[in-house]
């Protein structure tokens, strides 16, 4: 590097010094001008802007800075920046241990070569070793055309990494530019996925490929954008107004987990008040007379969670069912509950995957799940039934009933049918049940049961409207309550609505020290 008019003398240690300080400073500013202007035009953040708002500040220590690739075809050996396209290290979020990998769109789109896969490979496998999360930050062209190969096969090894490290170390996605073709199936494996509104896309094929293949005119916002991929397909878990927002989101997520499975998420323990008081006594008066009108389940989550946070994922995919993190007594747990302002908090194959995919994230990380239920049954159809609510239903029993964290479930109304097994009931192994006084626990609703049960005495009946009214009212009376299923230990307790939160403490406490194996086996097989 050193010429003859070079002011700096690599032959002295003085010179030593600044050579490194002139290739940091190489390393540091990789991408030209013009690239970092284009990116910031955009509305985006460099790699390192997001690295450093990420972690605590001073924290990050970065690997592999002077690290770059070795190929020759299409001109590349003059253009060998140093990273070679992506930011990697580790640093603390919050004091915390995190690994990082952040794409660098402004050194070669990013796109991922031999060099650039070994550096992520590096920092997972630093991160698998060590125990602590991993956040991959992407923004990539994808495979580097150039590479050829050498691009699939280190696309190939992380994906195998993602695998391995699932549900050891918590691994978080942030997807804040393109991430298109195989790409995306890093981020799919990972437990979450956070996109940016507007400049974030992900797609197996883009719009031109699409367009030539099935003539079909799609942009790339609608293909895959954050709000598509948030309330369409699922796959984000959160859509975030700018990167800031992603990332606070991110470090908010983190806040929740522990930094591997052996670890004990981060935790604030402070007694709770477990008398009864003015907010509580709100959710006894929450629940409408007419078991058809909706109340919002975000104040039942509410007034359970400390300070009332409640930190949604997934919000605006499946709404008829709500998943999510809070603490209680500030301990870390999960929330699934059935939403009764949308679809009447039926169960359908989008909520059940995402309640499974949830229940099973908790379990991972031995967080404990709270559920809630008032839920009529499941969506009935043949869209469907077409595609698959028998095999994709029983995800959410399977995450049930395998899992082995403290599982309390809270029945505020319905709980018919199939979908009063499926969510968190004592059969599939939860260790608390308890029953709000307005729950209706049976095969299902009064109108249908009566239908079935009498058809042929309101079909014979003088007056059709006054018998079915009748028969109605004596099936409520007789089986639309929560004490059947407490004579027999399927509810542990019928409590006030005002009682919840106690209970919910006291439980959990109680829990803290649950210990629970399954049959040892290699592993499950999931009906996916
Ligand atoms: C090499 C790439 C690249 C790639 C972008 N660049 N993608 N170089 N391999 N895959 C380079 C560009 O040549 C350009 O270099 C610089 O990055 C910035 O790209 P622009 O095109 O100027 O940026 P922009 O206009 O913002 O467009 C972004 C883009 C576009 C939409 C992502 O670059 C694009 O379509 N790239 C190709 C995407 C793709 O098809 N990738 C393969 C996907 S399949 P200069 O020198 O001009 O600045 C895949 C398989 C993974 O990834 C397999 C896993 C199993």
């Amino acid at each position: 590097m050193s010429q003859p008019s070079d002011p700096i003398d690599i032959h002295t240690t003085a010179g030593k010094i600044a050579d490194l300080q002139r290739r940091i400073d190489e390393a540091t500013h990789a991408g030209s001008a013009r690239a970092v202007e284009k990116q910031h035009a955009k509305g985006k953040l460099t790699a390192r802007e997001r690295v450093a708002l990420l972690l605590d500040e001073g924290s990050f220590v970065e690997l592999d800075e002077f690290a770059r690739h070795r190929s020759t075809d299409f001109g590349m050996e003059r253009n060998r920046p140093y990273g070679d396209g992506v930011v990697t290290g580790y640093g603390t979020v919050d004091g915390r241990p995190v690994a990082v990998f952040s794409q660098d769109f402004t050194v070669l789109g990013g796109s991922l070569g031999e060099v650039f896969g070994q550096k992520i490979m590096k920092v997972m496998d630093f991160a698998l070793k060590t125990g602590c999360p991993v956040v991959g930050i992407n923004d990539s062209g994808g495979a580097r055309i150039q590479e050829g190969v050498m691009a699939l096969g280190m696309y190939g090894e992380i994906f195998r990494r993602n695998v391995h490290a699932s549900g050891v170390i918590p691994q978080i996605s942030l997807v804040v530019g393109p991430c298109a073709g195989g790409a995306v199936y890093s981020p799919a494996i990972t437990d979450f996925t956070v996109m940016v509104d507007q400049t974030s896309h992900m797609f197996i094929t883009g719009p031109d490929v699409i367009k030539t293949v099935t003539g079909e005119d799609v942009g790339f916002e609608e293909l895959g954008g954050a709000r598509t991929h948030n309330s369409t397909s699922g796959v984000a878990h959160h859509m975030a107004g700018d990167e800031k927002d992603a990332i606070e989101y991110v470090k908010s997520l983190l806040s929740y987990l522990p930094s591997n499975n052996l670890s004990e998420a981060p935790a604030f323990p402070e007694e709770a008040d477990t008398e009864v008081s003015e907010a509580d006594r709100e959710l006894d008066v929450l629940i409408p007379d007419s078991a058809n009108q909706p109340y919002d389940m975000h104040t039942v989550i509410e007034h359970v969670l400390d300070e009332g946070e409640f930190l949604e994922t997934q919000s605006l995919f499946a709404p008829n069912i709500l998943t999510g993190f809070g603490r209680v007594e500030g301990h870390p747990v999960g929330v699934v509950a059935n939403q009764p302002m949308q679809f009447a908090g039926c169960l359908d194959i989008d909520a059940s995957e995402k309640a499974a995919r949830f229940v099973r994230t908790c379990d991972a990380f031995n967080i404990p799940v709270l559920t809630f239920v008032d839920v009529p049954g499941f969506l009935p159809g043949t869209d469907q039934e077409y595609n698959g609510i028998i095999r994709r239903g029983a995800k959410l029993i399977y995450a049930y009933a395998e899992a082995t964290v403290p599982l309390i479930t809270v029945i505020t109304r319905k709980a018919f049918g199939g979908a009063y097994d499926v969510m968190g009931s004592k059969h599939l192994g939860a260790d608390l049940n308890l029953a709000w006084p307005t729950a209706q626990i049976a095969v299902m609703g009064a109108q249908g049961a009566v239908n079935i049960l009498h058809r042929r005495t309101i079909a014979e009946a003088e007056d059709v409207e006054a018998t079915r009214a009748q028969l109605i009212t004596e099936y409520e009376d007789t089986l639309l309550n929560p004490y059947v299923a407490a004579e027999r230990g399927y509810i542990d307790a019928v409590t006030l609505p005002s009682e919840t939160r106690a209970h919910v403490v006291r439980g959990l406490r109680h829990l803290r020290s649950k210990r629970e194996s399954l049959p040892p086996k290699k592993h499950g097989n999931i009906p996916l």
